[in-house]
């Protein structure tokens, strides 16, 4: 399992400390919320931060775009230097070019998922993606309670995987921590994306520690 702190939940007037947390704590990757205040009712991360990000740690960053028209900011944020940008299914109507878009600007390309949509609308996508993020919560906010249903939803998704003879990993997002990561991890998740369980303790790398330590008592 991969763990990949989302900032979204840390304080975001120290962003750099937060940069420092994830390297300290064994992160593999950044995860980046990016939202539009219209496909979700927040707004977030824009490009520039993006680009300071990239500045500041040697980490992948993994953007997740909750926008309505991703197509004409995945330039942008790929030059900022995204390593990975994922796309909503709900508003990407193109989405197999989309996904070719990202990979042709060198970017592993995702597909997101919300509660609300089955891992099934990817039958005929999966082998132009990289990855897939399942939302465990609806899209917006940081410290929302995880929803059980996804873990079904990624094990329906890693048996399509299979029978395709793909590669594809499988990430989740939303109310993770360190009960609910070994449950996501046993239904076949890869990339454990976690916020408040982590930036809104007290103490972030004993909270990265204890999902790790977690983690490894389920792989047992
Ligand atoms: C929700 C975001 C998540 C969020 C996760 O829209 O996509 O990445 O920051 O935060 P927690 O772990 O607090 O649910
Ligand atoms: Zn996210």
């Amino acid at each position: 399992m991969k763990l990949a702190p989302s900032i979204l939940a840390a304080d975001l007037a120290d962003l750099a400390a937060a940069l420092s947390v994830c390297e300290q704590g064994g992160a593999e990757l950044v995860h980046v919320d990016v939202m539009d205040g219209h496909f979700v009712p927040n707004l977030s991360f824009g490009v520039p931060m993006v680009a300071a990000l990239k500045r500041h740690t040697e980490l992948p960053l993994d953007v997740h775009l909750m926008v309505s028209n991703p197509d004409r900011l995945l330039e942008d944020y790929l030059a900022a230097g995204a390593d990975r940008i994922s796309v909503h299914w709900e508003v990407a109507e193109h989405l197999h070019r989309t996904l070719a878009i990202i990979r042709e600007g060198g970017g592993e390309a995702g597909v997101v998922v919300n509660p609300g949509t089955p891992v099934e609308l990817l039958e005929d996508v999966l082998e132009a993606l990289d990855f897939v993020l399942v939302m465990s919560v609806n899209p917006g906010f940081a410290g929302q309670a995880f929803i059980p249903r996804a873990l079904d939803k990624a094990r329906r998704l890693r048996a399509m995987i299979e029978r395709q003879g793909l590669a594809v990993e499988i990430d989740m997002d939303g109310g993770l921590g360190p009960d609910t990561v070994p449950r996501a991890v046993e239904a076949g998740v890869e990339v454990c994306v976690v916020g408040s369980a982590i930036f809104g303790r007290e103490d972030p790398l004993a909270a990265m520690a204890e999902i790790h330590a977690n983690r490894r008592k389920e792989d047992r």
